[in-house]
């Protein structure tokens, strides 16, 4: 281990980390709000793709997807993904579709530690509700959606390094749940 990977470690509760870990799942899973708490719990930065891809853009999601389309979208995430998991260790939540692309899955297995937050569909309805900022859930009935994204993207998602089945637990609880994984997974 170098001195600069040594001295994340010891900052990073103990974690040899080298690389970000990265938050994977379906919308509604809660990754931000854990991401952020991890990231606190674990002393490292917290990056949000979703913002960052706003910020680059000057646009919101919603705008993104109505100008230009989903395909543009997933590229720009691509391109903020890459640069985010080369930004040495950190925490990264990633937007739902990320790991579901197979460039950005290869890409995040390849440089972070995945870990996919396994949230049952009751919930992902519930907490998507409450806002009404994801452009995927207003062509339809939002529960039949969700229910086939998450069919779609299971297998995808069961490609991460880690799966962390978290129900309607408070968020301090995956949190906990997602350190000791990360450290069996290190071990
Ligand atoms: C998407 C999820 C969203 C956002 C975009 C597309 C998806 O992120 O990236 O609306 O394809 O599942 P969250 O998972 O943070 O809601």
């Amino acid at each position: 281990m170098t001195k600069l990977n040594a001295h994340a470690a010891a900052r990073s509760g103990g974690l040899r980390l080298d690389r970000p870990i990265v938050l994977v799942g379906m919308m509604g899973s809660g990754k931000t709000t854990i991401g952020r708490r991890l990231a606190r719990r674990l002393r490292l930065r917290f990056a949000d793709a979703d913002a960052e891809i706003e910020q680059a853009a000057s646009l919101s999601i919603g705008e993104i997807f109505a100008q230009y389309g989903e395909a543009s979208f997933r590229d720009g995430e691509r391109r903020v993904i890459h640069r985010l998991l080369r930004a040495g260790p950190s925490i990264i939540a990633t937007g739902g579709g990320a790991f579901a692309q197979d460039a950005t899955r290869r890409d995040i297995l390849d440089h972070g530690i995945s870990v996919w937050i396994d949230v049952p569909l009751d919930i992902l309805v519930e907490r998507t509700a409450k806002r009404n900022t994801r452009p995927l859930l207003r062509s339809g009935n939002p529960e039949d959606i969700l229910r086939n994204l998450m069919t779609q993207r299971a297998p995808a998602y069961e490609q991460a390094d880690i799966r962390v089945a978290c129900g309607p637990a408070p968020h301090a609880q995956a949190v906990e749940a997602i350190v000791e994984a990360v450290r069996a997974h290190l071990a």
